[in-house]
């Protein structure tokens, strides 16, 4: 029988999911209803999880292949977890840190989406986290569409966007590249700013990160004016969720239609993540011809 329980946050997005213990394989049940939650709560929630990275990676497998680790900073250990597993930590040993992202506050932003063809979705699960802090937010960008002003919807419709590459959610510039100096030039992938969900098939807002953004096709004052608008609806408090870590929680996001932050925490405390993200497809979109 399958004992799985959703428990919804009664926020704008995210459910527990109760009663799988996720180092186990999954009967087909229980990935069905893990599926059919995820659809519908965009971030899922695995407490008192107890995971090698080899389960980690089998169970994010699931959904589908894996992709590769993006690369770190400058500095950072590569070798800590494998080709697939991300280390998010600001954990300094030796000298050496052993993963990513630090202690600071991580901006809003969707990951790997500067790659033409970002994850689907990652998942973070914690092993060592600080006693104040560090909390993760996640906004459900469905409704950050559905909800966007009539004006601001006609003027982003159609258009491209462009997801920088140069940096990291904290502002870390990454190996090989040199910083930004005009938005017009950023390097990255051009998305439509508005997709179709491949499996809901509902429209969602896309917009990656804010630092470096440029809407493709007009002059600069006007796309950071609109891009100003535009994440200024989309990062309002009521279409967020936070998460509070505990040691164990496997969190499971949708790459496509939900953003995710950091907030900051004490340099002295630990806090280590490891992630993986499954691979996705190339976002799509309406796309006016005028502005490809
Ligand atoms: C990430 C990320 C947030 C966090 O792993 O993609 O943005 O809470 N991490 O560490
Ligand atoms: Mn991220």
């Amino acid at each position: 029988m399958n004992k799985v329980k959703v428990i919804s946050s009664g926020k704008a997005l995210s459910a527990d999911i109760e009663g799988i213990d996720l180092s186990k394989a999954l009967d087909p049940a229980t990935r069905a209803t893990i599926l059919e939650a995820w659809s519908e709560h965009l971030v899922l929630r695995f407490r008192g999880q107890k995971l090698s990275d080899p389960d980690l990676e089998r169970f994010s497998a699931m959904l589908g292949p894996l992709d590769k680790a993006p690369t770190y900073s400058k500095g950072v250990r590569t070798d800590v977890g494998s080709d697939f597993v991300t280390v998010i930590s600001n954990v300094v040993e030796n000298g050496v840190a052993i993963g990513d992202l630090g202690n600071a506050e991580a901006l809003w932003h969707t990951d790997m989406s500067y790659n033409e063809i970002p994850p689907m979705a990652s998942a973070l699960y914690s092993l060592e986290i600080p006693p104040v802090g560090g909390d993760t937010g996640f906004c459900n960008m469905y409704q950050a569409w559905e909800t966007l002003p009539q004006d601001l919807r006609q003027r982003v419709s159609g258009r491209l966007c462009v997801h920088d590459s140069s940096t990291n959610s904290v502002g870390g510039l990454r190996g090989g590249y040199e910083a930004v100096t005009d938005v017009s030039k950023t390097p990255g992938a051009r998305h439509p700013m508005v997709i179709t969900h491949p499996v809901t098939k509902r429209e969602c807002l896309f917009l990656g990160r804010r630092r470096n953004a440029y809407i493709v096709g007009l002059p600069v004052n006007e796309s950071e004016e609109l891009l100003d608008a535009v994440w200024a609806h989309t990062t309002k408090k009521e279409l967020s969720w936070y998460q509070e870590w505990q040691v164990g929680d496997l969190i499971l996001w949708d790459n496509r239609c939900v953003m995710h932050r950091r907030e900051d925490f004490d340099s002295n405390s630990r806090r280590i993540m490891h992630r993986t993200q499954i691979a996705g497809s190339k976002p799509y979109g309406r796309v006016s011809a005028t502005t490809a």
